[in-house]
């Protein structure tokens, strides 16, 4: 009789480090904020629905950051660390790259804003070239203790509108120079690439070596509506792996544009002060040890249970 009671609470305590492990996801998010500046970050809505947005990743590439003073940063991160210390124990930090654009009433910034508790950055490249783009990628190498895949590159391009084509073709040689530079291949490209609409058709598409060469893979894919007003449906916004490994190390159909009106019940007013992007997300498996172990385990039990 009693024998009979152990083994359900076994496997509820089982299907709890298993679900456990679910939850531990790392999430990486891209997200174009439209002219971020100090003026915008005065807005507190603004801030609030932004704290909001970038809580909910590990890893997210802010793009369009218009602060000249990095004023408005400090005090997104401000209010991050606030928020995080009153509904979860995480903190936030950044890195950005320089001020880079066409003219001096446009230039723009790459910030990757991070959980310090999961992710540490292990090193950081500004791609020199600024003949083949207006706003060069910035590349960060990253290294996470939580995810499956453990040391992984992140790189972040806002293309230019009316030379997307050729940017998105140029980010190959981006690859091959992260790729010798720290000899990871576990490379994942995001943010917008203005890929869709007017700026890359379907024929463009043989002219860029991430979509000729079939070892990357594009995650969010051509259908996909990443723009706020009912008036456009694009998929600008981009997450693109390179290689198995990567691959294998993301959730499968975890990439996703992340509608934040719907899940905030925000109007589409409130949605324009922010920006006219939707974020894009994408989840990493954990490392949880324990899933992987969890076959072995049930083994173990039930050998020990025939025994008793
Ligand atoms: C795709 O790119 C990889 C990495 O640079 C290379 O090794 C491979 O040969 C390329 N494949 C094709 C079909 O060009």
């Amino acid at each position: 009789m009693r024998r009979a009671h152990r083994l359900p609470l076994l496997l509820a305590f089982l299907s709890a480090v298993v679900w456990g492990g679910a939850l531990s996801e790392f999430r990486i998010c891209a997200y174009n904020v439209q002219n971020f500046n100090s003026k915008k970050a005065a807005n507190f809505k603004v801030v609030h629905t932004l704290t909001r947005i970038i809580s909910r990743c590990d890893i997210i590439l802010l793009q369009e950051v218009t602060d000249s003073d990095g004023s408005a940063i400090k005090k997104l991160l401000s209010s991050l660390n606030r928020y995080s210390g009153r509904y979860e124990s995480y903190h936030y930090s950044s890195v950005s790259s320089s001020r880079m654009g066409k003219s001096p009433d446009d230039m723009q910034k790459y910030v990757f804003i991070y959980r310090t508790e999961t992710v540490k950055v292990t090193d950081q490249y500004q791609y020199p070239d600024q003949k083949h783009f207006v706003r060069a990628p910035l590349a960060v190498h990253f290294h996470s203790d939580t995810t499956g895949i453990q040391d992984f590159v992140l790189v972040g391009l806002h293309a230019d509108k009316d030379n997307a084509v050729k940017e998105m073709d140029h980010l190959y040689d981006v690859f091959e120079k992260v790729l010798t530079k720290w000899n990871n291949e576990n490379v994942m490209f995001l943010g917008d690439f203005h890929a869709g609409c007017a700026h890359m058709t379907q024929l463009d598409k043989k002219n860029i070596r991430l979509f000729t060469n079939t070892s990357f893979s594009w995650l969010i894919g051509d259908k996909t509506d990443t723009t706020v007003t009912d008036k456009t449906s694009c998929a600008y916004d981009r997450i693109v792996v390179y290689g198995r490994s990567f691959l294998k190390a993301i959730t499968p159909f975890s990439a996703a544009v992340f509608n934040y009106a719907q899940q905030f019940k925000l109007t589409r007013t409130g949605v324009l002060m922010v920006s006219d992007h939707f974020p894009v997300e994408v989840r990493l498996k954990g490392s949880a040890p324990l899933i992987q172990a969890t076959p072995l385990l049930l083994l173990i039990i039930t050998a020990l249970h025939s025994f008793l």
